[in-house]
């Protein structure tokens, strides 16, 4: 299937302006998802444990050079019952997010209490599942993505940014490279995770030339889940002002994840919260052009407005978010933990 996507064909479909030809995409994406993956809308309840974070991405509102924003970290016993009562309320599956550290201590709690969920999760669960967990929370090195997916978690989301090694060091400082996210990426695999990435479309200095080589970059690797959201300034990170591409990103990011659903049929893609923010429709279209997943937030309120990774960050209350969806047309599946397609079929291949 992906072969058929030639690099012209991508090319002339992300450059166009016609809208009966932006129209015609999201038709045929809402099709293949349909026959693919079908009418069924995951959900993962979004836990921000914290947004302390090493790093220093030129384009991140939660970088450690932000000094203006409050510091958080959860306790464990809080994670713990923010996770057991998302799965009261119906949640199967979580996705634990934070800012990067690969603190041994940190990384030890993090051990614990995807264990304490798991543990918990199961012991009230009569299907024998427990809660499914995703973690999103930045380079470590081989043995803590081991120690955590020995504690329970199964599906790992690292996005690369940028697959364009220029790109990605035009946006991060000189101590981030290229090559370590690779190499991350590539340890989820050998460990057996369902291994998501991504890109933001939109940043400045990104072409179109890029994005197609973004969408080959997800083929090539063979990658089970995609998060991908248009680049939205913040005004404390060096990239706030630069000039960004002339392109709209809402409308590009709708391209590419239908693109990347007519290319990748069986993977699942989100539609990230950066997509609902930048635009009222994005819900609406990010599901139309194929997106499968919704990650509703249940990080508590208090800690909220601090988990500034862009500004003006939307936030939907998840039981409207959940009625949203319906309405589009589509079905919300909260029982199962919906996980991707493809990641079986690549272990039925083993
Ligand atoms: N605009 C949009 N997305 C952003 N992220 C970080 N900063 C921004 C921004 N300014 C995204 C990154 C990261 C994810 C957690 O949030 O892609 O991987």
């Amino acid at each position: 299937m992906a072969k058929s996507w030639s690099e012209k064909k991508i090319t002339s479909i992300l450059s166009s302006r016609d809208h009966q030809i932006l129209d015609e995409l999201l038709d045929a994406a809402d099709r293949c998802r349909r026959k693919s993956v079908g009418p069924k809308v995951f959900l993962r309840g979004l836990i921000e444990f914290s947004n302390e974070c090493r790093c220093n991405c030129f384009y991140c509102g939660i970088r450690n050079g932000n000094l203006s924003i409050l510091r958080y970290r959860l306790p464990n016993n809080e994670i713990i019952a923010l996770a057991m009562s998302a799965f009261d309320a119906g949640y199967s599956s979580l996705a634990l997010q934070s800012g990067e550290s690969d603190d041994p201590q940190k990384i030890n709690e993090v051990v614990q209490f995807v264990q304490a969920i798991k543990a918990q999760s199961l012991a009230r669960d009569n299907t024998g599942q427990g809660l499914g967990i995703t973690l999103s929370i930045g380079e470590l090195t081989f043995d803590q993505y081991k120690a955590l997916w020995e504690a329970g978690a199964h599906r790992y989301l690292l996005r690369i940014e940028a697959s364009d090694p220029r790109l990605f060091s035009q946006i991060h400082p000189p101590g981030q490279s290229y090559e370590k996210r690779l190499h991350c990426l590539d340890a989820l695999k050998t460990i057996g995770y369902q291994v998501g990435t991504g890109i933001m479309v939109g940043l400045p200095g990104q072409s179109i030339e890029n994005l197609v080589r973004d969408l080959q970059f997800f083929v090539e690797r063979d990658i089970d889940m995609l998060g991908m959201g248009p680049y939205i300034p913040h005004p404390n990170t060096p990239l706030y002002m630069k000039q960004v591409p002339d392109y709209d990103p809402f409308i590009m990011t709708l391209k590419i994840i239908a693109l990347a659903r007519l290319m990748m049929p069986d993977i699942n893609i989100v539609c990230s919260t950066a997509l609902q923010t930048i635009n009222p429709r994005g819900l609406e279209l990010g599901l139309k052009a194929g997106a499968n997943i919704v990650m509703p937030v249940l990080t508590p309120e208090n800690y909220r407005s601090s988990y500034s990774l862009y500004a003006d960050k939307n936030y939907t209350r998840p039981l409207k978010l959940i009625e949203q969806i319906r309405g589009y047309g589509y079905e919300v599946e909260l029982r199962t933990w919906g996980d991707s397609r493809h990641y079986a079929a690549r272990q039925a291949q083993k």
